[in-house]
């Protein structure tokens, strides 16, 4: 087992999330969450909440935008990890029912506050904790043709602050594509297409046809859900890891160290 820490995770309650907080509390670390509702809410469908780890986590109610909600609890923290974004503008989530809970009144979500500004206001609090000193972002591949094009400038903007910031702070950077599992049934249809789709890209003439077109930043593999918690995980313990890691970077760290 790695040497005990406390890590503090920016949407520990989300998709993504309550799989970082799990895959930290099974290596025996110390987790904080933070997010507007704090625990998982009911019409979260996510596993955590049945899941005997979850009374482990210490969720912290409060908003990434208002650094005096959470500031207080990032002292004795070496580690924070941002898993806050939208991918789209619109409620979607309540649509297709994935967890997300509208009953609390919050400023409409836009691509610059949630994906963006949100992690700027966590990175400047995080800069000024002693030992704090690795922060994760989530990002993503610039995967999807018919999303507006602020979801990914929006990322590469943070991904930006953080790199400049680098001496201050070790920044690790995501970019996967889709992350499927079990814990949104819809993506793993989605992940068999996207998968089909970059094997024909890759290894038949269609990649030829459509090299020159949108579609072809589609041509990116699905990732498991667990293997991006768990390469979260394994690149806070280790120091060398640093800067942007894409979708085969992602692989092999999750999969280091099982
Ligand atoms: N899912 C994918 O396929 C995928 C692919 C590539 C990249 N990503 C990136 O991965 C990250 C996580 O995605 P996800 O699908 O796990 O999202 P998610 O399920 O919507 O989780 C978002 C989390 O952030 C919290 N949150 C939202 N606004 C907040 C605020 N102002 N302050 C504090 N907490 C806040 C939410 O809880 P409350 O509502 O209670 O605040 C929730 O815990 C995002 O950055 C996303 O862009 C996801």
């Amino acid at each position: 087992m790695s040497a005990a820490r406390r890590i503090f995770v920016v949407g520990g309650s989300g998709y993504l999330g309550q799989a970082v907080c799990s895959s930290a509390l099974s290596k025996g670390w110390e987790v904080l969450s933070l997010s507007r509702h704090g625990a998982p809410t009911k019409d979260t469908v996510h596993d955590i909440s049945n899941n005997p780890v979850s009374n482990s986590v210490k969720w912290i109610r409060g908003d990434a935008l208002k650094p005096e909600t959470f500031e207080q609890h990032l002292a004795g923290c070496s580690a924070v990890v941002h898993s806050v974004g939208i991918i789209l503008e619109t409620n979607y989530k309540k649509l297709v029912n994935i967890g997300y809970n509208t009953s609390a009144s919050h400023e409409a979500a836009t691509f610059e506050r949630a994906n963006r500004d949100t992690a700027l206001s966590v990175a400047r609090a995080a800069r000024n904790i002693q030992g704090l000193n690795t922060i994760v972002y989530m990002s993503a591949a610039d995967v999807m043709p018919i999303l507006n094009p602020r979801y990914i400038s929006t990322k590469r903007e943070v991904e930006d602050d953080l790199l400049a910031h680098k001496d201050q702070m070790r920044p690790v950077v995501l970019r996967p594509g889709l992350i499927y599992s079990s814990a949104r049934p819809l993506t793993l249809a989605a992940a068999a297409g996207v998968n089909v789709f970059n094997a024909l890209y890759h290894r038949s003439p269609l990649g030829c046809v459509l090299k020159h077109t949108p579609l072809a930043k589609a041509a990116s593999p699905a990732i498991h859900r667990d293997v991006v918690a768990r390469a979260i995980i394994n690149a806070i313990d280790d120091s060398q890891v640093s800067g942007i890691l894409t979708t085969p970077d992602i692989e092999r760290i999750g999969n280091a160290h099982n």
